[in-house]
């Protein structure tokens, strides 16, 4: 099957959260099945066009009409890739080659990633490649069913496409202008891009594409609801019928415990008690925490935001340092709210709580290797990794129940049996605080169940595997039809 992905952003080359780490193995896992080819497209950011590592040649020039704009586009593809899955990235230095910022966050964004959307297609005409099926992912690519569907079809008769939601909180919005003086389609497809007046590329490719998915069961449910949908609750159920979750993996070949080289000592699941013990000295000495193997280290790795749920950290905090023997380390940026709270905490408990506010992924591999427990209490989490990473290194996750989360965290029996870890139902800081408290007693009282359920954690797993047979089988459906 013939398949091309189009993203906004995709690991090694641009990442700046899951989607990234996605658009890595995804198409890697896709492209091992026999019988597939795979192309992926990303913009060419001005830190991929100018890091010495990807060799790129040019494979075609062509103008975007974008409105009354014309926009050179060139397709570079990259010559050292190995894994057979083809990768081309769009080259504008206007959008994308000489802006000196991060991925996202120009006041124009909008514009770049119609820009880019547009332009993928521009691109598989100009290379005869027409996909069986498109995927496309979250916002920045949403235009892309709408354009197929509306102006590109002569070119790409039978080609389906897949809209993927990996956050439903980024819908790309844009003033009502933009329809006519930047998209310029068809006039009758004003209504299903139209939201209270405005441009919603993400509602028109829910309307627009041949299925959604989501990344995982329960988000795809969640999605019904107003609290989870962010406004778009009636245009999902709308769609219910075209819609299904298939949860996330992890690239179990880059984040392995056994060759990552950013550890310090390297285990499995049958070599976890010294290897891991090594891990969590190394890593408290790294934090400037006391060197201690009986001491609980809780572990959090994160984008500093609202609906990472640390709110309820930020309310049980104080009470969890000062009345339990344990560790805390918090690796992230974000917000200055929680950078600064979490700065003040350390300050406060040098001891027993480390805030890294800063990106490092070394020391995240570290932290996921090092730490006994991980807290991911996310108020919405579409999927979440980072507590499939923990339980993939032998870190015991806690989480809320949602979205992915509930997916991928079966909760332990009362006597430390069966289940990959604890969570809660309703999201308020104590039943977060009542979770931790059953993780940690299970961590002091009976540590034999507590290093078997890290290693069921261990052994769980988490592959692409899965998830891209689940992805073939959308696909052959969508073909059939
Ligand atoms: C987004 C979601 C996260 C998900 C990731 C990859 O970042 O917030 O939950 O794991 O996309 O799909």
């Amino acid at each position: 099957m013939k398949i091309a992905m189009l993203a906004s952003e995709g690991a090694p080359y641009a990442k700046s959260g899951g989607l990234g780490d996605v658009m890595e193995a995804l198409p890697a896992a896709l492209s091992r099945i026999p019988g597939n080819e795979v192309c992926l497209i990303l913009p060419y950011y001005k830190k991929i066009k100018e890091n010495p590592k990807y060799e790129t040649e040019l494979a075609a020039e062509f103008q975007v009409t974008l409105g009354w704009r014309q926009q050179y586009a060139g397709l570079m593809r990259l010559k050292n890739r190995q894994d057979g899955v083809r990768v081309y990235f769009l080259d504008n230095d206007y959008y994308f080659g000489a802006r000196p910022g991060a991925i996202y966050g120009d006041g124009d964004d909008d514009e770049r990633f119609a820009y880019f959307s547009k332009a993928c297609l521009d691109a598989m005409a100009v290379m005869g490649f027409i996909p069986d099926v498109i995927q496309c992912n979250d916002w920045q690519t949403a235009l892309v069913p709408t354009y197929l569907k509306s102006i590109y079809r002569p070119l790409f008769p039978q080609t389906k496409c897949m809209f993927t939601i990996h956050n439903i909180e980024y819908q790309g919005w844009s003033n009502a202008n933009f329809f006519d003086d930047v998209l310029r389609l068809p006039w009758e497809y004003r209504p299903c891009l139209d939201m209270n007046g405005s441009v919603n590329v993400m509602k028109g490719a829910i309307e627009t594409c041949d299925l959604v998915t989501t990344v995982s069961e329960t988000y795809a449910r969640e999605l019904m609801y107003p609290y989870y949908a962010h406004g778009l609750d009636g245009i999902i159920a709308g769609a219910s019928w075209k819609l299904t979750g298939i949860t996330n993996g992890i690239d179990v070949h880059t984040f392995n415990p056994e060759t990552d080289p950013a550890l310090p000592a390297h285990y499995n699941a049958d070599t976890i008690a010294q290897g891991k013990a090594l891990c969590k000295q190394a890593l408290q000495k790294e934090l400037g925490l006391p060197v201690r193997a009986d001491v609980p280290l809780l572990v959090m790795v994160t984008r500093l935001a609202g609906h990472k749920g640390l709110d309820l950290l930020c309310y049980i905090a104080r009470s969890l340092l000062s009345q339990e023997d344990l560790q805390i380390a918090i690796l992230g940026t974000g917000e200055v709210q929680y950078e600064s709270f979490f700065r003040g905490l350390q300050a406060e408990f040098p001891e027993k709580m480390a805030a890294k506010i800063t990106f490092d992924l070394g020391l995240a591999a570290r932290m996921y290797a090092g730490g006994d427990i991980y807290m991911m209490p996310s108020r919405s989490e579409p999927c979440g990794l980072s507590q499939m990473n923990a339980m993939h290194y032998g870190t015991v996750p806690v989480v809320h129940a949602t979205g992915g989360l509930k997916d991928t965290v079966p909760g332990v029996d009362d006597d430390g049996c069966n289940g990959l870890g604890y969570s809660f139902q309703s999201y308020n800081a104590d039943d977060f605080y009542g979770a931790l408290d059953r993780c940690l007693g299970l961590y002091r009282e009976n540590p034999e169940a507590f290093r078997a359920l890290q290693i069921r954690d261990m052994r769980q797993d988490f592959s692409w595997n899965v998830p891209a047979a689940k992805y073939m089988e959308l696909f052959r459906s969508m073909c059939q039809k």
